[in-house]
């Protein structure tokens, strides 16, 4: 395409333009539609220190539009605010210094007011740019406008298990909406084992479409002949661990899991209750009778592991997950669905439910791939520097946003995180 094509002339744009205009407003305004029900209290208190208000996420979001994009490429433009860069930055130390991430609770001002108005003040910014952007450097433009869109899906999921934690600590168990679906709880098809041959395997992303620095490049992998079970560990079978005693028996537990159970009290997955009417689950449709044929969810890797010994098999490699993902269209209980909730299996075998309801726990520690490269410039640190003790999830979850998952993607978090919605299935050996 040449450059007489792509740039806009007078009012008019050109197709790919306006395409981008629309896929920017489509992602920032599902944050905002994220956080409508939520009371501008609500958007202020910070429930621990790994997550966030609502409010601060909205504001961070827009503040890597406005660092990255509109000051680096916006001739003339004027920054929203100066004391924003402080309060907003998250992590990025080549960027600049920043206010501390367990204190973001404390932030009342900026007012819930300013920070609409600077999501609307960027955004048309933003637009402007991308309407008016010299022709020579739209390629560099777009990737990193491709970095801040994704960004912000990444934020929107969080925004909601951020709420989801905050909500979980008051004790009338609010909804963060009453309207959600109630799923049915009927029998799941008993569980079956795909068999995958293995041997000198590729895993990774090759490129062309968007994909974060660390699912890349794409490289070789051995892999020995392997086994995953058709569908999602769920309430009920993790139920019978816990009634046998899953949760006491240290010959189930690694090291760092005895420790967590002893000093988190675990004795269940993060939201369930036990009330005289048995089993409750918190979710963000409020507390629900536990629906035993659901994926379980809010489960740390060391639980996760600890299933996984008792049921005599093993946790997925990342690659073991991927490989057998690859084939599958990257469809399932998603943001989109509207359950905002793990649901019974929907699917008709022989591998189900490998995207959507719940981030599946592997084995796989989060390092770098053979020749990885993080993004050049300001957003270096985007992933790199997350690459020790934590380890990689897959899949996404009934929160992940529209079209933000593919088979290569790698979640991460430390092994005790509870407060995602993190699952898992079995494997084996083949
Ligand atoms: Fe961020």
């Amino acid at each position: 395409m040449t450059a007489h094509t792509r740039q806009s002339a007078g009012n008019i744009l050109t197709p790919e333009r306006q395409a981008a205009i629309d896929r920017y407003r489509f992602v920032r305004n599902w944050t905002e539609e994220l956080a409508a029900p939520l009371s501008p209290e609500d958007q202020v208190v910070q429930s621990m220190a790994d997550a966030s208000p609502t409010k601060w996420h909205r504001a961070h979001t827009t503040w890597l539009f406005e660092t990255v994009l509109l000051k680096p490429y916006l001739a003339g433009y004027q920054e929203h605010d100066p004391a924003y860069a402080f309060l907003y930055n998250s992590y990025y130390e080549g960027i600049g210094p920043r206010f501390t991430r367990p204190d973001r609770g404390l932030l009342s001002r900026p007012s819930g007011d300013q920070i609409r108005k600077y999501r609307n003040d960027v955004d048309a910014s933003m637009e402007t740019l991308i309407a008016e952007l010299d022709d020579s450097k739209w390629d560099a433009f777009t990737a990193l406008l491709d970095l801040g869109l994704n960004h912000e899906q990444q934020h929107q999921e969080l925004l909601l298990t951020d709420i989801k934690h905050l909500l979980s600590r008051n004790p009338t168990f609010p909804a963060y909406r009453d309207d959600l679906p109630v799923a049915d709880s009927g029998e799941n098809p008993p569980l079956e084992w795909n068999d995958f041959e293995g041997g000198v395997v590729e895993i990774g992303h090759g490129g062309g479409e968007f994909a974060f620095d660390c699912e890349a490049p794409r490289h070789k992998v051995y892999q020995d002949p392997f086994r995953l079970a058709s569908h999602l560990v769920t309430n009920g079978e993790y139920l019978a661990f816990m009634e046998d005693g899953g949760y006491s028996d240290y010959r189930h537990w690694l090291w760092l899991g005895r420790s967590a159970v002893a000093e988190g009290g675990w004795e269940s997955p993060l939201y369930w209750l036990k009330t005289d009417d048995g089993w409750q689950e918190f979710g963000l449709g409020g507390l629900r009778p536990l629906n035993l044929s659901a994926p379980v969810a809010h489960v740390s890797f060391l639980e996760a592991d600890a299933y996984a010994r008792w049921a005599g098999h093993r946790l997925p490699t990342e690659a073991e997950w991927e490989l057998a993902a690859a084939p599958l269209p990257p469809a399932g209980n998603l943001l989109e669905s509207g359950n905002l909730h793990p649901v019974p299996n929907q699917g008709s075998g022989p591998l189900d439910q490998m995207f959507g309801d719940v981030w599946e726990w592997t084995q796989s520690p989060f390092v770098p791939y053979p020749g990885f490269r993080p993004i050049e410039g300001a957003v270096a640190e985007y992933n790199g520097k997350f690459m020790a003790s934590q380890l990689v999830l897959r899949g996404g979850s009934c929160v992940t946003p529209p079209g933000h998952i593919r088979a290569t993607y790698r979640n991460f978090f430390y092994p005790p995180d509870r407060w995602q919605f993190s699952g898992f299935r079995l494997a084996s050996d083949g």
